[in-house]
């Protein structure tokens, strides 16, 4: 934490979309070899949703008005709108353009940020830093991918993990030091760059009919490999960042992780000595929504009741680059 800093960045407004389509295990049965008993017991997902119409910036404009609606905030009040994604609608321009337009948000400005499922954490520390600048005092932060427009349903390795879906916060500054984020640790670490990626569409391999025809624009990954590094890397910077706040288990009223598989979230759970209770969990209904995870939780937890204010939190995630990291924040919603 900073000393010397005037304001925090509190948490003041939620937000989230899923579409209605369900997929469930069943579903893959036939379009893959693979049953729901493996699924369920070798990733945790029940089912995910899909975005039939439409791109990411739909869904980050449904989170993004859900937000608005809710928190009772107009459009022109927003400051900046930062979208986390790794499914933009384009390469350019960026995603919070659109959503800037879509929801009228007439004084922001925006920007697209990618780190695949650290998106929102790192989001979330960038927009914490611009509030805590004193420079800004509404900033939008989205997680929004549709991953559907880039799984190969044809991979039972990749298809059955991934779903469509956007959360958002909005964060403001505050006077009281004790509340909003209190510290995070965040981390890339680009020799794992070929364990997780998109080999196609970039400047490295432009899009042509070759890449296309050699399947280069679908999600790669050597699920063994990240799933090694992902359980050591989430659960190591999560313990990491409780010892440097002094933060005992029982300190702690939930763990909020990226929700790719259900047995890396219980791995960090158990090196941070957190019970399950203590853990927020939505992979059964959505799967693995990359940028959306984080904030899907504290979306859903919050509307249950869950959540009060003074909880103190660890947000943690794991994913392509590698990028990983955790933050710790203390809740300011009523
Ligand atoms: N249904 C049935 N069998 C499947 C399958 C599926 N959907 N997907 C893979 N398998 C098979 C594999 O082909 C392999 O068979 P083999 O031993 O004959 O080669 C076997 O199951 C075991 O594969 P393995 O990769 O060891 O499984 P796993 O227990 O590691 O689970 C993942 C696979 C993808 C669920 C897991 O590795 C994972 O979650 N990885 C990390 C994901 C992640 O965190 N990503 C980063 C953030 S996005």
């Amino acid at each position: 934490m900073i000393k010397h800093k005037k304001y925090n960045a509190v948490v003041t407004g939620l937000g989230m979309y899923f579409p209605e389509k369900i997929l469930d295990n069943k579903y893959f049965e036939k379009i893959v070899e693979t049953s729901d008993e493996w699924i369920r017991t070798r990733t945790g997902i029940i089912e995910r949703r899909i975005l039939e119409n439409g791109a990411t910036s739909d869904l980050a404009t449904r989170a993004a008005q859900d937000l608005l609606q809710s928190a009772k905030v107009s459009p022109e009040e927003i400051d900046v709108i930062i979208v986390a994604t790794v499914t933009p609608d384009m390469f350019f321009p960026a995603t919070a353009c659109l959503v800037q337009d879509n929801i009228g948000a007439k004084n922001a400005w925006g920007f697209d940020l990618s780190a695949a499922c650290s998106g929102f954490l790192f989001a979330y520390q960038t927009g914490c830093a611009l509030v805590e600048s004193g420079k800004y005092k509404k900033v939008m932060v989205i997680g929004a991918d549709k991953m559907s427009s880039i799984t190969d349903y044809r991979d039972r390795n990749t298809c059955i993990l991934f779903g469509d879906g956007a959360a958002a916060f909005l964060i403001e500054p505050t006077e009281d030091l004790n509340l909003g984020l209190q510290d995070s640790l965040l981390k890339v670490d680009g020799s794992g760059r070929e364990a997780l990626y998109m080999k196609g569409g970039g400047s490295l391999n432009p899009a042509s009919h070759i890449t296309v025809e050699k399947n280069l624009h679908y999600i790669y990954q050597d699920g063994k490999a990240v799933f090694k590094v992902a359980v050591k890397g989430m659960a190591d910077i999560s313990y990491d960042i409780m010892k440097k706040n002094n933060l005992k288990s029982e300190d702690i009223a939930y763990l909020v992780p990226h929700q790719a598989n259900l047995r890396i979230i219980d791995a960090t759970a158990e090196r941070m000595g957190i019970s399950k209770d203590k853990v927020m969990i939505n992979i059964q209904k959505y799967g693995n929504t990359t940028a959306a995870t984080i904030p899907s939780c504290v979306v859903e937890y919050y509307r249950a009741g869950k959540l009060k204010k003074g909880d103190k939190l660890i947000l943690a995630a794991f994913g392509a680059g590698f990028t990983w990291g955790a933050s710790y924040l203390i809740w300011a919603m009523d």
